[in-house]
């Protein structure tokens, strides 16, 4: 995938950060309610831009980690404070626990039931005993619309980028659903660009999230926190029971 690859330096024109503020606090929020006890370590598995991090950091101490190097630079870039670490939510191990454990839109790019389960398991091996996973997937099988969006901003060093999301209707029975990128690239002294970028993008059935998270060991949970995103993203919070041997 482009975006997360070499067009990554563009990605906080694509999304950028201050578009976050409020899902972050959402985030905080839940993680503050559901966890038991105290809440200060939070691994993002998928944290790509940093985006997210870039609020949640004044309320967790954050580990980022992600499969693309060039998006780890990047998230550096806007937070150097935090520890970032190259690796695949389906396998990262860090052999050590945190208070809480996020994956935020990157879970869309798994696309069976098996790296579902994978990256479960990879939240539930690192969170401690009563902490909390918090999932926010795009979309289940349930919520999910195909349609176009489009957006993108202007940078301070004169460059700015537009962008055209299609999202496609998944074939009848398909858990995959396939969404077209058509990004356009302005810099100062160089022609315009358009780059297409094919994402493929997983659906599950809520059924399917719920039962998953269950045979990583964790429960699941209602935060009974107002969501300002409601409707935007799916949510699904689990908890690693105090005394299990999950890790
Ligand atoms: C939309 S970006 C995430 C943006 C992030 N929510 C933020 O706040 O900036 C999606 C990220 O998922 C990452 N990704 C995709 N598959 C992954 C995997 N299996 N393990 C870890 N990261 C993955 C991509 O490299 C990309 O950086």
């Amino acid at each position: 995938m482009r975006i997360y690859s070499d067009l990554a330096p563009w990605f906080h024109l694509l999304t950028h950060p201050s578009d976050y503020e409020e899902e972050a606090d959402f985030i905080a929020r839940v993680v503050e309610a559901v966890a038991e006890g105290p809440a200060s370590t939070l691994l993002e598995l998928g944290s790509g831009g940093g985006n997210n991090a870039s609020y949640l950091k004044r309320r967790f101490r954050c580990t980022l980690t992600d499969l693309s190097p060039e998006m780890l630079t990047l998230s550096r870039s806007l937070n150097p404070e935090c520890e970032h670490v190259l690796g695949d939510m389906r396998t990262l191990r860090l052999g050590r626990t945190f208070d809480a454990v996020l994956v935020h839109d990157a879970v869309m790019y798994l696309t069976t039931e098996d790296d579902l389960r994978a990256a479960f398991k990879t939240a539930a091996v690192h969170l401690r005993p009563g902490g909390v996973a918090v999932f926010l997937p795009d979309a289940t099988l349930e919520s999910f619309a195909p349609g176009t969006d489009h957006g993108g901003h202007d940078g301070e060093d004169g460059r700015s980028l537009r962008y055209l999301e299609w999202t496609h209707a998944p074939a009848a029975g398909a858990t995959t659903a396939e969404v077209d990128y058509i990004v356009v690239l302005r810099e100062p002294g160089q022609p315009t660009r358009v780059v297409e970028d094919p994402h493929t993008f997983g659906l599950f059935s809520e059924s399917t999230w719920r039962r998953l998270i269950g045979d990583a060991g964790l429960v699941s949970v209602d935060p009974a926190i107002v969501d300002p995103n409601e409707g935007e993203h799916a949510v699904f919070v689990a908890l690693r029971p105090p005394r299990d041997s999950t890790a």
